[in-house]
């Protein structure tokens, strides 16, 4: 469920027509929408009803500070993995002690940040990065909470890419040797242990695996505890799936994964957090972009647009199919024509769709793509010396420019050359 639909023959993010919000921004953009993000966040909250809990928005999926303040505004706590997703979160008027951090590399700077800026908790994922970190703590004069991260080695059955809790993913400790881990932990003297963190993967379509790695950490957490543990607090992680395509089954909804967690865990009195991105950011997104070109190939049509791979890499990097929809709504039974979508990078992997049937276009025409919330203008570059292009939040019939199109000399001018050429 989304806020991108078609009113009079217009798409509309929520009440501004896309053309609109494109005469005035120039193409390409990304635009949010707001009612899209609250309502994403709030079926997570309704799903966890009745526990203690905290919805921490994974800022990796979509980090502009304007939508994370109107997260952390609606009670939103936030999942970070940088010192610049920490910043970015403090940015936005999100305490300390609603943000978690997460990683596999945390460096001793980012550790100091978190721990003067404030921490709700670090989940540490090896034994040498605990030791780290109770040492920057102890030279704080501060105490680190902390959860171990576990890899159950569960098959989360999503793309390769983006499987974290396999026994042969570089995520966690082993589930195995978890005790040992915690035991030592205690002994650590900047550390305070709190709770379990998990994560298994992004983009599941079924629950199963979700509760195969709970019921372990459930396991866990009564062993932990008869090994004289406090275990207050579990960190579920994220990874409910969206659906991408709009005839595809739909993967299974936050009420029925809120259940799966009552269920597995919620007989063990701890508060529960989820680390949710995609769920909530991911069709609050679209990149619009326009037509520059349609060239005829020798056995096929290719329609040139004016975003490109460095704008929206999940199409080349994960095979992601993204909807492609015009911003003209086309009369029914229109002609089809079966287009190879493509950016100006020069390169085939800029290939965004291939043979999709869209109604027959022309250049300047607009185009939409869909689910381009999560994972896409945070994991965009400017290869080919194409700015980055801007982000507007759309809120009812108002809209903002949230990041602006930098110009040509702001990107030209962070190079310098030296003095002795
Ligand atoms: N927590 C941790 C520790 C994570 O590593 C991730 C995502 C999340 C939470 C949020 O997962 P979500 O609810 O968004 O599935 N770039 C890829 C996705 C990478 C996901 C990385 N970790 C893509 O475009 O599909």
């Amino acid at each position: 469920m989304d806020h991108f639909l078609y009113r009079d023959g217009q798409l509309m993010a929520e009440d501004v027509t896309i053309a609109e919000i494109a005469a005035q921004v120039g193409t390409p953009f990304y635009v949010y929408s707001t009612a899209t993000l609250l309502r994403h966040f709030q079926l997570f909250d309704d799903a966890l009803a009745g526990m203690d809990h905290l919805i921490c928005f994974a800022v990796k999926s979509l980090s502009n500070v304007a939508v994370l303040k109107l997260l952390g505004d609606a009670g939103a706590g936030m999942d970070v993995v940088s010192g610049g997703e920490y910043l970015r979160a403090k940015a936005a008027g999100v305490s300390g002690d609603r943000i978690v951090f997460s990683g596999i590399g945390k460096t001793r700077e980012e550790m100091r940040l978190a721990l003067v800026g404030g921490i709700r908790q670090f989940n540490v994922e090896s034994e040498p990065e605990m030791e780290v970190l109770s040492e920057v703590a102890m030279s704080l004069g501060k105490i680190a909470p902390i959860t171990v991260r576990v890899n159950p080695d569960v098959d989360a059955k999503t793309h390769a890419k983006i499987s974290t809790g396999k026994k042969e993913d570089k995520f966690g400790i082993p589930i195995s040797r978890a005790r040992d881990v915690y035991a030592m932990a205690a002994k650590l003297p900047g550390l305070k242990i709190i709770g379990i963190d998990v994560h298994i993967g992004s983009q599941l379509t079924e629950l199963e695996p979700f509760r195969l790695a709970y019921r372990k950490v459930a396991e866990l957490t009564e062993q932990l505890r008869s090994d004289g543990h406090d275990i207050s607090r579990l960190d579920l992680g994220g990874g409910l799936g969206i659906p991408y395509a709009r005839d595809n089954n739909a993967p299974p909804l936050p009420i029925e994964y809120g259940a799966l967690i009552k269920e597995e865990v919620g007989h063990l009195g701890c508060e529960i957090e989820i680390e949710p991105g995609r769920l909530i950011s991911g069709n609050a997104g679209l990149l619009v972009a326009k037509v520059i070109y349609v060239k005829s190939g020798e056995d096929r049509e290719f329609l040139i647009v004016d975003a490109a791979m460095n704008d929206l890499i999940r199409p080349a990097m994960y095979d992601a199919w993204h909807d492609i929809v015009p911003v003209i709504e086309s009369a029914a039974g229109v002609e089809q024509t079966p287009y190879d979508v493509v950016g100006p990078i020069c390169e085939s992997g800029d290939t965004f769709a291939k043979g999709r049937m869209l109604p027959t276009l022309q250049s300047e025409a607009l185009v939409g793509f869909r689910s381009a919330g999560a994972y896409s203008a945070v994991m965009s570059s400017e290869y080919n010396s194409r700015p980055l292009i801007p982000e507007v939040l759309v809120n009812g019939d108002q809209f903002a420019v949230i990041r602006r199109r930098p110009t040509f000399e702001d990107m030209i001018n962070r190079d310098t050359i030296p003095e002795w050429m």
